[in-house]
């Protein structure tokens, strides 16, 4: 990452306008990595060119892959075949991305080659054994430093055995890792998820020609299996509109009286889409326009008005439709009247800081009362009246915290500033410039 860029946001006026926000993180790094195990060309438009799926390109080149940029933006995939990755000469950096990591070491494992992964101080201190352990069930090994952590090196196989895995914490990386092992493997390789997760490497994988069936279980949960084996040829894939990114312009729209903004082509999976429901009880008016489907992923533009928010009690079974939405709820609910309740945080702690501990440090120096409760939940108290903000915020190189303290700089009284704005690439380049479009008022500090 390069140096470090502390910026300030200042209560602004009314949001007014029509932007794009870049292309989904998830489906982006998803596309890279299934066209690089495709035959034949992948053709990607609206890849997100934020670091963190930079990282995942430039990890597929090493494995034998060829990705380049078209001078009109639009990304060529060059796949090797499934099975063919060749082992990479380089250490596999994965920078800031958990997502890019945990994929990845699924994919590799079901390779007979060696790979040395590393990530940056914040990916180097989360947990990897959610990943490293189903995948051991099926054969492949990983040397790692404790808690499994990286830097590690997997020593994959093309004799993995196929397993079915329940998984233990709602996650969709867990879940992805262990299809994408599955599809180099013989036979079938199921994952059983309690709390559904996003969908987008079932969704992929089918498009591309896998075949990926999903079956209810007797206790609710859901059966996800993908046969392994399967010819897979390269696509054309239209990345939609990142919904995660969207919240931030959409969140700071609901906050200025007077603001209208549209935004366009955000991705609607039904099971990305828990921070709308949640803002709609809250009073939001937001109105879903043009609803489409690309790609098998649906997508729609998005009208936010201005509107006075009310608490709300948000249930722990909504956490995985809007796991990475939290930090920027807690900057709607601190402007909300009356008190908001968000219940089942726990893998929040895991992300890309400790975003429970983050959000609520930051809420109380900005003068919000906020209590986290011993299960894991945040409860923040608001007025209906602007927040005193004027704090420094320590954003711990997670570019959702410094994104979500700026939307609410937005709205408080005294400027907030983050210490550190850099790592807002790795999701969403050009931010700053995109919110000052629509009226917000953040500079460097
Ligand atoms: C992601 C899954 C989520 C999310 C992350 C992206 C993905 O992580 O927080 O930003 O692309 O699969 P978990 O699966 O660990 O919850």
């Amino acid at each position: 990452m390069s140096q470090v860029k502390p910026l300030r946001s200042s209560f602004s006026g009314p949001l007014v306008g029509t932007v794009q926000v870049p292309g989904d993180k998830s489906i982006s790094h998803r596309s890279l990595m299934l066209g690089a195990i495709a035959v034949g060309e992948t053709v990607i438009h609206g890849l997100l060119e934020g670091e963190d799926v930079l990282h995942t390109a430039a990890a597929m080149r090493l494995l034998g892959a060829q990705a380049d940029r078209d001078s009109d933006g639009v990304w060529r995939v060059r796949g090797v075949g499934l099975g063919a990755l060749q082992e990479p000469a380089q250490v596999l950096d994965m920078g800031n991305s958990g997502t890019a990591a945990r994929l990845l070491m699924g994919l590799v494992a079901a390779h007979p080659i060696t790979c040395v992964f590393t990530g940056d101080a914040s990916l180097n201190k989360r947990p990897m054994a959610r990943v490293t352990k189903p995948l051991e069930q099926m054969g492949a090994r990983f040397v790692g430093r404790s808690g499994g952590r990286l830097p590690l090196t997997v020593v994959g196989s093309d004799q993995l055995v196929p397993i079915t895995y329940r998984l233990p914490v709602a996650s969709a990386q867990v879940k992805s890792a262990i299809l994408l092992a599955g599809l180099n493997t013989p036979g079938t390789t199921t994952v059983i998820e309690a709390e559904p997760t996003r969908d987008h490497t079932e969704t992929m994988l089918r498009h591309f020609g896998a075949t990926v069936t999903t079956e209810r279980q007797e206790d609710g949960a859901l059966a996800v299996t993908v046969t392994g084996q399967p010819e897979l040829t390269g696509r054309s894939i239209h990345v939609p509109a990142d919904p995660s990114s969207a919240a931030f312009p959409l969140v700071a729209a609901l906050l200025r009286p007077g603001s209208e903004i549209v935004l366009k082509d955000v991705g609607m999976n039904p099971r990305r889409t828990g921070l709308y429901d949640t803002l709609i009880e809250m009073g939001a008016d937001i109105t879903f326009e043009n609803q489409r489907d690309e790609a098998g992923e649906p997508v729609a533009d998005l009208r936010v008005k201005h509107s006075r928010l009310r608490g709300v009690v948000v249930p722990a079974d909504r956490a995985p439709s809007m796991i990475d939405e939290y930090p920027v709820l807690a900057a709607a609910a601190a402007c909300a009247e009356g008190t908001t309740v968000m219940l089942g945080l726990k893998e929040l702690r895991v992300k890309e800081s400790d975003r429970l501990a983050m959000v609520a440090d930051g809420l109380a120096a900005c003068g919000v009362s906020r209590e986290v409760g011993a299960d894991d939940s945040l409860t923040v108290h608001g007025t209906g009246e602007p927040p005193k903000g004027g704090a420094l915020i320590a954003t711990a190189m997670d570019h959702r915290i410094a994104m979500s303290f700026l939307v609410l700089g937005t709205a408080s009284a005294e400027p907030i500033q983050v210490d550190d704005g850099a790592f807002i690439e790795t999701s969403f380049p050009g931010f700053v410039e995109l919110m000052n479009g629509l009226g917000a008022k953040i500079s460097e500090a």
